[in-house]
């Protein structure tokens, strides 16, 4: 296995004297230098922005969600789905009106999207108001790029195609004082046929469990309560590192770390979801019961067409295993409807795993050809009418099954985190079971951030509604 590319920390230390450098530019400017940070996609986006985010502020940056208002306006974009990008480049797009108004206003675009050479090449020919686009395996030279326009002038893209690195000691501002995200790894070897992640993430890499464990030891003294071990396939997680070592010794030793707080992750892959880690879940208290494990489809023909490397019956064994160890186990997964010349037939297998499994919840996506995977060119005959057909019954059936799970759950007390203010006038406050069902709560705000006792008192196909006990 190739060792990853590590960014050194001199490298770094150069990023924050670049920062430094743009903080006194923008120290000088008569208006407030204020950033706009739009994030899409999934957490790993997230992160990368609380990331960008920390390299703003470090510039002397403040936020704003107004990007009348912004200098710098940075879209962090998702490539997983056409309509994804469809929305990114209406949005991108209309910014066209703020740079005429704002000439100066940086326009920057990063993420998956950027890293794309058809999306590269369609803002540069199209997109003349975008000044900066870099891909996430640039992320970490942020700040030498904007030091680079704001002295320079003239566009930047930084889009090469690398297998990826680590990159430690990036500033972070992050959104919520109560859940954190933390990368544990990042980029994906599995290529799926219908997926882009790995084309644009690069391959699979960890981060050092001492820099993994550290950074969660300071979240828990900031006071942070519910933390999220990210990364593609996290059951893959160590086997890059130089003293390998798997996800669920990783686990193991997180757990191991003081303090009242509740550990999560995702994803998980289902062919590299092993016995040792649902037993590693049900041996540490502060692993939270809950697994999101995307089984994508439920028919063998189709999971070796899409190079998932698992079947239905290997993914059914887990899940009897899983629940085995731990009864009351929280399952969310993903499917996809309509992959390349899946039949009617065989649609009928997805089905039959959600009413065997009865997930919790489920995300559902119709298949979205990404140009440059293997799928994009298999037939496709299925007429979109009869995809959305399917889809619909897909949604019919697992609304069905949520809510006969949630109405499972009233009269019942459980232990939840009082983790926002509920924007239903109705309750005052949103809570998390710890299986990572939303509860709507009444009860006193002063109680937020906190694990409180929650009498669940009714419950739809979404959420449940409870108070606080
Ligand atoms: N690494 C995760 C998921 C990443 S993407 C995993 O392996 O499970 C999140 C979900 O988007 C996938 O699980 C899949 O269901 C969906 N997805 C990915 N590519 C897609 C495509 N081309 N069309 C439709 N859905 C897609
Ligand atoms: Fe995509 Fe498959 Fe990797 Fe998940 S495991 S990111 S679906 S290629
Ligand atoms: Fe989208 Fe990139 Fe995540 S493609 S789903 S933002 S890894």
């Amino acid at each position: 296995m190739e060792r990853t590319t590590l960014i050194s920390p001199a490298e770094i230390e150069k990023q924050l004297d670049f920062c430094r450098s743009v903080a006194r530019l923008t120290a000088r400017w008569e208006e407030k230098p204020l950033a706009f940070v739009d994030t899409y996609g999934c957490q790993q986006n997230e992160a990368d922005s609380e990331r960008l985010r920390g390299f703003l502020d470090k510039m002397g940056f403040g936020f704003t969600q107004n990007e009348e208002e912004a200098r710098i306006i940075v879209i962090n974009t998702c490539a997983i789905r056409e309509h994804a990008e469809q929305r990114v480049f209406g949005n991108v797009g209309a910014l066209v009106h703020v740079k005429r108004r704002h000439p100066d206003t940086l326009i920057c675009l990063c993420g998956c999207m950027a890293q794309r050479p058809q999306v590269a090449k369609k803002i540069r020919e199209s997109y003349r108001h975008v000044d900066l686009v870099f891909g996430p395996q640039a992320l970490w030279k942020f700040p030498e790029m904007v030091h680079s326009l704001l002295t320079r002038r003239g566009r930047t893209f930084s889009v090469e195609d690398e297998p990826g690195s680590i990159a430690e000691g990036i500033p972070v501002v992050r959104q919520d004082k109560i859940r954190a995200w933390v990368s544990i790894m990042y980029g994906c070897n599995n290529f799926c046929t219908y997926c882009i992640v790995p084309y644009v993430r690069g391959r699979e890499r960890s981060r050092k469990p001492g820099d993994i464990l550290a950074e969660v030891r300071r979240l828990v003294e900031e006071g942070y309560k519910d933390i999220t071990l990210l990364g593609q396939n996290v059951n893959s997680y160590g086997r890059d590192l130089e003293e390998p070592m798997d996800f669920a010794d990783l686990l193991e030793q997180v757990n191991a770390i003081p303090g009242d707080f509740l550990i999560r992750f995702m994803t998980s892959h289902p062919k590299d979801a092993t016995q040792k880690l649902f037993e590693t879940m049900a041996r540490c208290e502060k692993v939270a019961p809950v697994l999101h494990l995307p089984f994508q489809a439920g028919n063998d023909r189709i999971l070796k067409v899409m190079n998932r490397r698992h079947t239905r019956a290997d993914y059914l064994e887990k899940i009897k295993a899983l629940k085995a160890l731990i009864p009351d186990i929280v399952l969310t997964s993903d499917v996809i409807v309509g992959f390349p010349g899946e039949t009617a037939e065989e649609f009928e297998d997805t089905l039959r795993v959600l009413e065997e499994v009865r997930f919790d919840a489920l995300f559902t996506f119709i298949y979205s050809p990404r140009p440059g995977t293997p799928a994009a060119e298999m037939d496709d005959p299925m007429p979109r009418e009869e995809k959305l057909a399917n889809f619909n019954r897909l949604t019919a059936l697992q609304d069905r099954i949520s809510e006969e799970k949630h109405a499972a759950y009233v009269g019942k007390t459980v232990r939840c985190l009082l983790d926002g203010l509920s924007d239903d006038e109705r309750y005052d406050l949103t809570a998390r079971t710890p299986g990572n069902r939303l509860v709507r709560v009444v009860g006193d705000p002063s109680a937020l951030g906190q694990f409180q006792n929650v009498k669940i008192t009714g419950a739809n196909k979404w959420s449940l509604f409870g108070e606080l006990v």
